[in-house]
């Protein structure tokens, strides 16, 4: 390599001696059995992230040996390190608390050791935002892989996948009419291999978004997590990044205004998760990109929704794959993409797109001009009760409940959510509005509790859904009227903290409005009285609830963010 960089000697060691570091150091790796000659390399860490407890990353052992061996074959030495890892569901109170932790990890092993580059592996929901947002930070040249997708099971005939069949089975045990014996059956049909969520899920969005942005190897995004192929990409991933080596192409390069559009058509476009809104947002205010709620609104307004997958359509994430993945709606989406954006291979967008497509299946990648909706599945909010906006996924939430006035049927808590929810002395009508306050990122860490159950009563009743409304975050993989985010939270004040049982909401998806029909000297008299839920005493609690920011910000750490400040106002050093 003619711009040999400097592998295991980046950054040495301070002892005060930069010879005797080195001396040390090479020692040392050599007890690891590696031979002078590869020691010699340069070095590509590779972040990896195996864990008990994440079960979407069950392949990372595979995964990592066939990224080792394309480092290896493309003249680098290898090196995996451990970092946090974030399963979702085994995560209390929520994995979304953790996402930041993850993210400093990932930033400081990155500059703490001797590489040159680096590849992120990761896949279940946090886990990808985590590592872009650590490796736009660090700025070193990055690479992202996912773990890809699970596939299908079946049961009775039909294709199950988590985690939107999960949510619907359950929705009608608890209507009664799937039995217990039923439930239990379906418990083991519903994740079948290893991979993240089989839907259009956040993990699914956040692979097609890393994707769109360029920070991951094209066509790449939906490969299954069990298919040869997902194992040939990590082979061209271990590639890829020993020539970022080479072009110096850095994650500051890449992740730039207009990459962030494209990513945002996509999300759009495949009526992703609502999360991913957050977690695009935290990964480009690293780098100083602020993705403003009205120009959100207005990319929705142009983008159509062009990918038919659930929890909105009918296909899984394999379909997606089967049907052309990435490159096919990259292609349809054309038009409204910035086609100079570089990606990872250091190629604009605009040469990629000129190679031709070898196949699409339109059932579940629709023509730009017949989509599935013309317009984008997501829409910010604002209103008297959402100042600083809130996101409503429009694609999956029922059209007849878009312009509601209702009554408010006021949880205080999630605690206050679980004791009455099913209480049949809960007074709540079908067009009710129910509202989940503290459940945003100060008070609870945002939980994806913004799927308030339908109250047991109308649930068997046969009503299927309401308008709800919460500072919480949803699942990617679930579906309703339901308005999230909603900034500033309950906890700090927000207009949300002053609903009380029987006022009046109106939601208007046309005129995107969340609002309180209530006197505003009313809501601020109620808000005088408003005091904030009580603060961790220590550890990584005490630093979250002290430095993190509303949704619209990311919910990444004040510290962090790159035009950031300490919540006490002084800059970061
Ligand atoms: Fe990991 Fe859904 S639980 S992606």
């Amino acid at each position: 390599m003619a711009d040999a960089p400097h592998g295991l000697d980046n950054g040495l060691t301070n002892y005060g001696d930069k010879d005797f570091a080195r001396f040390l150091r090479r020692s040392f790796a050599r007890s690891m059995g590696i031979s002078r000659q590869l020691l010699n390399k340069p070095v590509v860490g590779i972040a990896m992230t195996p864990s008990g407890f994440n079960n979407c990353h069950r392949s990372m052992p595979d995964l990592v040996e066939a990224v080792s061996r394309g480092v290896l074959a493309a003249g680098a030495l290898p090196l995996p390190f451990p970092t946090v890892s974030l399963g979702e569901v085994f995560l209390n109170p929520t994995s979304m608390m953790y996402r930041n932790l993850m993210a400093m990890d990932t930033e400081e092993m990155i500059g703490a050791q001797p590489m040159d580059a680096v590849v992120l592996i990761g896949g279940c929901d946090k886990t990808v935002p985590a590592q872009l947002m650590g490796a736009a930070s660090a700025d070193l040249p990055a690479i992202q892989l996912v773990t890809g997708p699970m596939s299908t099971g079946r049961h009775k005939g039909q294709k199950l996948g988590a985690c939107t069949d999960c949510r619907g089975f359950w929705a009608r045990y608890r209507a009664g009419t799937v039995e217990e014996a039923e439930i239990k059956t379906v418990e083991g049909r519903l994740a079948v291999t290893a991979g993240t969520c089989a839907v259009m899920g956040t993990a699914s969005t956040m692979a097609c978004i890393t994707e769109a942005l360029g920070m991951a190897l094209p066509g790449t995004a939906a490969i299954p997590a069990v298919h040869s192929d997902r194992l040939v990409a990590a082979e061209e991933t271990g590639r890829a990044a020993v020539q970022l080596i080479q072009s110096r192409i850095k994650p500051s390069a890449i992740i730039t205004e207009k990459s962030v559009e494209n990513a945002l058509r996509v999300l759009l476009a495949v009526s992703g998760s609502t999360n991913a809104l957050v977690h695009l947002t935290a990964i480009a205010g690293r780098l100083g990109i602020r993705i403003p709620l009205a120009r959100f609104n207005q990319l929705s307004d142009e983008t159509p929704v062009l990918v038919d997958l659930k929890p909105v359509g009918d296909g899984y994430m394999e379909d997606f794959h089967a049907a052309g993945g990435m490159g096919a709606l990259l292609r349809e989406l054309k038009p409204l993409l910035h086609l100079d954006a570089i990606d990872v291979e250091g190629r604009t967008l605009g040469e990629r797109l000129a190679e031709p497509l070898e196949w699409v299946d339109r059932a579940f990648i629709r023509a730009f001009d017949n989509p599935i909706s013309p317009v984008g599945g997501l829409i910010a909010l604002s209103g008297n009760l959402a100042p600083d906006g809130a996101v409503f996924k429009r694609a999956a939430a029922t059209p007849s409940l878009f312009e509601t006035e209702g009554r408010a049927v006021v949880f205080n808590g999630l605690a206050d959510l679980a004791a009455r929810i099913d209480d049949p002395a809960l007074d709540v009508a079908p067009n009710d509005i129910l509202v989940l306050q503290n459940a945003g990122p100060h008070a609870a860490g945002m939980p994806e509790a913004g799927y308030l159950p339908i109250p047991k009563k109308l649930a068997q009743a046969g009503v299927k859904d309401m308008v709800r409304i919460s500072d919480a975050r949803m699942s990617g993989t679930a579906f309703g009227t339901i308005v999230l985010h909603i900034a500033p939270e309950a906890a700090i004040g927000g207009p949300l903290a002053a609903v009380r049982n029987g006022d009046i909401i109106r939601l208007s998806v046309a005129q995107k409005r969340i609002d309180l029909l209530v006197e505003n000297a009313e809501i601020q008299n109620r808000l005088a009285d408003h005091r904030p839920p009580p603060a961790p005493a220590r550890g990584y609690k005490a630093l979250y609830r002290h430095s993190v920011l509303q949704a619209p910000e990311g919910c990444d750490f004040d510290f962090l963010a790159k035009t950031g400040v300490f919540g006490d106002g002084t800059m970061p050093k």
